[in-house]
């Protein structure tokens, strides 16, 4: 029997942090839908294809091919048969993941292999539409957030952290921006599912967290 636990919530809560802990903890495989979107994203990047080119979108979803492996507890995502992993995590592939998954055609597609994950293992899968759509089922679904200026504290360390240019008015701006467009789009906008439990992690440690997830799935 294969359980599932869905994390969803807004840019920056936490939920990869989270869902990683939590996959450790009971041996569940980490599914981060995010990851998949941001492969799709640089894709169309790097064919040309601007965020509000919305046919080429749809019609450049045939000659990708995303999907994703495990090496020690990590996952892997290709992009036709290449490693991009190295490569998604910039604001640009954020920007354009956020405007490419409200295009239906990529949504399917992707949505179509996070449920193919979650039959065959037991996951801790995070997003904005998985309480909600990819797996309305699931065992345990939390809605994790936090305010914008506390997403954007954090974001503003990591990115010192690694030496980057950053500026926190910024980058709180590009957060409630974000937090818009995934609310706003017509196709599975990120919202709390009915049956989800709120988490607001702005007060709360990595630890508190995990536990009350934990505490759920008992
Ligand atoms: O979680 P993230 O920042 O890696 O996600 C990048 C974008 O992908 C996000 O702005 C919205 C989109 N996304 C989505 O629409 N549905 C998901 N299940 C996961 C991410």
């Amino acid at each position: 029997m294969n359980y599932s636990i869905a994390i969803d919530g807004p840019a920056g809560a936490g939920k990869s942090t989270i869902a990683k802990l939590i996959a450790k903890k009971k041996s569940y495989i980490y599914v981060d839908t995010g990851a998949m979107y941001r492969a799709m994203a640089l894709f169309f990047i790097e064919s040309g294809i601007s965020a509000d080119e919305q046919e080429k979108i749809s019609a450049a979803c045939k000659d990708v091919d995303v999907t994703i492996s495990y090496e020690n507890g990590e996952q892997i995502v290709w992009l036709n048969g290449r490693n991009v992993n190295g490569l998604i995590r910039t604001e640009e592939v954020g920007k354009m993941a956020s405007a490419s998954s409200a295009n239906k055609d990529v949504r399917e597609k992707l949505v179509e292999l996070q449920r193919a994950l979650a039959e065959k293992e037991s996951v801790v899968m995070d997003g904005r539409d998985i309480g909600t759509v990819v797996l309305p089922n699931a065992d345990v679904k939390v809605y994790l957030t936090a305010s914008s200026r506390v997403r954007a504290v954090r974001r503003y360390e990591e990115l010192k952290a690694k030496g980057e240019e950053c500026n926190l008015e910024v980058i709180e701006k590009d957060i409630i921006e974000r937090d818009y467009r995934d609310m706003h789009r017509d196709i599975s906008p990120l919202k709390q599912a009915e049956d989800a439990v709120l988490l607001d992690s702005s007060n709360m440690t990595i630890e508190e967290v995990a536990d009350a997830v934990i505490a759920m799935c008992k």
